[in-house]
């Protein structure tokens, strides 16, 4: 194909990133895929609202089936966000065999083994790297990067809201109810804050990066959460005086085969590398039993570095369309779950 046609489906924050990363790298995505990269159609819930970025009004749509079965698009987008709407798209869009690029951790948290399934059944490449930790490529890492290897932990400050909302309370004194706001207006949160605040979201992230790391299905239950909420910035100011700052972190460990994975506000002392972890930026750190200790830096969320997750999955979708090698890159989870009990 000379031209490859992707329906973007959401034009918020992500969508938004998406257009300008792809007019804006036009010709270098030409050149490492060999396709003209053209968005085809936009699906919105308000097709009169005003943008951020410039498309022509005619691409815009508030019907998912003008993407969904228009017979000319190859690679659907889906940036939507939450569980059930997103659900039946990316369904509908891999039956009807069209490639799958998805952000929606909600979605893949719950429902990703059995929509990687049916990816695999129609021959499609399903993928989801901007999912977990926004702009480091963790997902691609943990599934091509460590194929080698048998990880035991994954560590992970991998929420960039409430990294943002504890950073600026530890280090300008902020009211937690202010910097929430700023993270919503910077467009870190998720639609609705609860999940990152209550620490919904980084667990979401954990199942996702467990299932890869230990390849069993680990699912939000078997994640033990605490949220932000109940952090006074006296509970920071007190941790910093005794050395240490606090962070929401997430703990997946696989003590062999049993695996027990937590998010929980922590503290961790100062000189620590996972302290100076601030602002927007996520940290996940992997320690595999032939590798040994690995870290990956970088920002969690927001309009371009996701967006670069997003589209660098695009051009995999593409560069695989070229070697008519889509669907294949999965692997099912095949080790058997053990989850650790309170009496172990
Ligand atoms: P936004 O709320 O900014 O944008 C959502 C977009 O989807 C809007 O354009 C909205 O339309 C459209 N939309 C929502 N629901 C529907 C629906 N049912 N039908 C049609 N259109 C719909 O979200 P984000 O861009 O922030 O996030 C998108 C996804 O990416 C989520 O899954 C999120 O978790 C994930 N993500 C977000 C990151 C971030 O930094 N923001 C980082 C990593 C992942 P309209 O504009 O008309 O309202
Ligand atoms: N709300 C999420 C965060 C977006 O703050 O990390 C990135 O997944």
């Amino acid at each position: 194909k000379q031209t490859v046609k992707v329906g973007l489906m959401g034009l918020g924050t992500v969508g938004t990133g998406v257009v300008r990363l792809i007019e804006g790298h036009q010709e270098d995505l030409r050149k490492q895929t060999g396709c003209n990269i053209v968005i085809e159609k936009i699906l919105v819930q308000d097709k009169g609202k005003e943008r951020n970025v410039s498309v022509p009004p005619e691409k815009l749509t508030d019907n998912p089936r003008d993407i969904l079965h228009h017979k000319d698009i190859d690679v659907v987008i889906e940036v939507i966000g939450g569980i059930e709407a997103a659900r039946t798209y990316v369904t509908e869009a891999l039956l009807n065999e069209k490639h799958v690029v998805t952000a929606n951790k909600d979605l893949m948290a719950l429902h990703g083994v059995e929509l990687l399934h049916v990816a695999e059944e129609q021959g499609c490449d399903l993928l989801y790297e901007a999912s977990v930790a926004g702009g480091i490529p963790i997902i691609r890492t943990l599934v091509e990067g460590f194929a080698s290897d048998r990880i035991t932990k994954v560590v992970g400050i991998v929420n960039g809201t409430t990294n943002y909302i504890l950073s600026k309370m530890s280090q300008e004194g902020a009211t937690f109810a202010a910097v929430l706001k700023e993270a919503q207006q910077l467009g870190y949160a998720e639609a609705d804050p609860t999940a990152d605040v209550a620490g919904l979201d980084a667990a979401r992230k954990m199942a996702i990066l467990g299932t890869l790391a230990f390849r069993m299905n680990v699912s939000l239950e078997d994640v033990d959460v605490a949220g932000i909420s109940s952090v006074t910035p006296e509970d920071i100011e007190y941790a910093k005086q005794l050395g240490y700052e606090m962070k929401l972190v997430g703990i997946a460990e696989d003590d062999d085969g049993t695996i027990d994975i937590s998010v929980q506000p922590t503290m961790i002392p100062q000189e620590h590398p996972l302290a100076s972890v601030n602002g927007v930026f996520n940290a996940v750190y992997v320690y595999g039993e032939a590798v040994g200790e690995t870290m990956f830096y970088g920002p969690g969320a927001g309009e371009l570095p996701t967006a670069t997750a997003v589209v660098s999955d695009l051009v995999n979708v593409v560069k695989n369309m070229r070697l008519g090698v889509n669907g294949r890159g999965t692997v099912a989870p095949y080790r058997e779950k053990r989850v650790k009990t309170a009496e172990q």
